[in-house]
């Protein structure tokens, strides 16, 4: 049995080897940079004693997820948690932006998760056991210009996690999207840093949190009283045009827009 995390290169990914490896969890990391995992690899067999296998993929390819999970089989390995944490955001305008970045964007944060996710639901709906989480973030809850792409990416692993909840939920099976604010990670070194409206909290905090909502029966998880009243309440009953303003306003590139 072991534990996958996609993206486990830094941030939220890293965070999350650490502490399923201090209880003890064996390990799958997977991410672009072969060097950061092995790093992680070595000090975690080290300090925890775990078994930690690392596979270099660049899982934003169309078809990315088919590898490291044959890789997988290959080793005999049965997956008992799958965290689907790999995942880049853009902020900017879509009109100003590349088609191709774009692409990436959606086929790693949707594509790659879902075919990981399914791949999964397979293997654990026989089983009858096992976790599956999704990262989502607030960003998933509400539509967000300047980072179109990106909350629209967000808004689909809300949606596609909490129906695989309840798809999987029969048979014993737990999933749960993880939707945190702005975190403390890499992230903003590609979203842009505008790209971190309000409070901005640590990877170690979101984990713990992330861990102990896994211990209930909910669906999904926002991080943050702050973040919980706004995206279970003030966006579900505030007009979309001033949701669209409020929020656009907010991630908007100084540099960026007519004069
Ligand atoms: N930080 C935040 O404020 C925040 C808020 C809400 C949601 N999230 C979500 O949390 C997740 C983790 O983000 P983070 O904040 O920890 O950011 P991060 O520090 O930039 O980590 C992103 C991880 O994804 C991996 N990754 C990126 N592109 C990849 C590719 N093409 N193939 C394989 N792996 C790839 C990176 O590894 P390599 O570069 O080595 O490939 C890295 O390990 C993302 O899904 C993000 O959308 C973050």
């Amino acid at each position: 049995m072991a534990t996958l995390i996609t993206g486990a290169s830094s941030g939220i990914g890293a965070e999350f080897a650490c502490q399923l490896a201090a209880r003890g969890d064996d390990l799958i990391l997977v991410a672009r940079r072969s060097e950061k995992l092995d790093e992680l690899a070595a000090a975690l067999r080290e300090h925890h004693g775990v078994g930690v296998i690392t596979i270099q993929a660049d899982l934003a390819r169309e078809g990315a997820a088919s590898e490291p999970w044959a890789d997988i089989a290959a080793r005999g390995l049965t997956i008992d948690t799958l965290i689907n944490n790999a995942g880049f955001g853009t902020s900017g305008d879509v009109a100003d932006d590349d088609p191709s970045r774009l692409e990436r964007e959606v086929q790693l944060n949707c594509g790659t998760l879902t075919a990981l996710a399914t791949h999964a639901a397979a293997d654990m709906k026989r089983r009858g056991a096992g976790t599956i989480i999704n990262l989502a973030s607030i960003g998933g809850f509400q539509p967000v210009p300047h980072m179109a792409v990106y909350a629209a990416t967000k808004a689909y692993v809300l949606s596609f996690t909490e129906a695989l909840w309840a798809e999987l939920r029969p048979y014993g099976v737990r999933v749960l999207a993880v939707c945190p604010g702005p975190t403390r990670t890499e992230f903003f070194d590609t979203a842009g840093e505008n790209a971190a409206v309000g409070r901005v909290r640590s990877v170690e905090s979101l984990v713990a949190g992330a861990l102990r909502a896994l211990r209930g029966s909910e669906p999904s998880w926002v991080q943050g009283l702050d973040n919980k009243l706004v995206t279970r309440g003030v966006v579900r009953v505030v007009p979309k045009r001033l949701v669209l303003a409020v929020g656009g306003r907010a991630v908007r590139p100084v540099t960026d827009g007519p004069d």
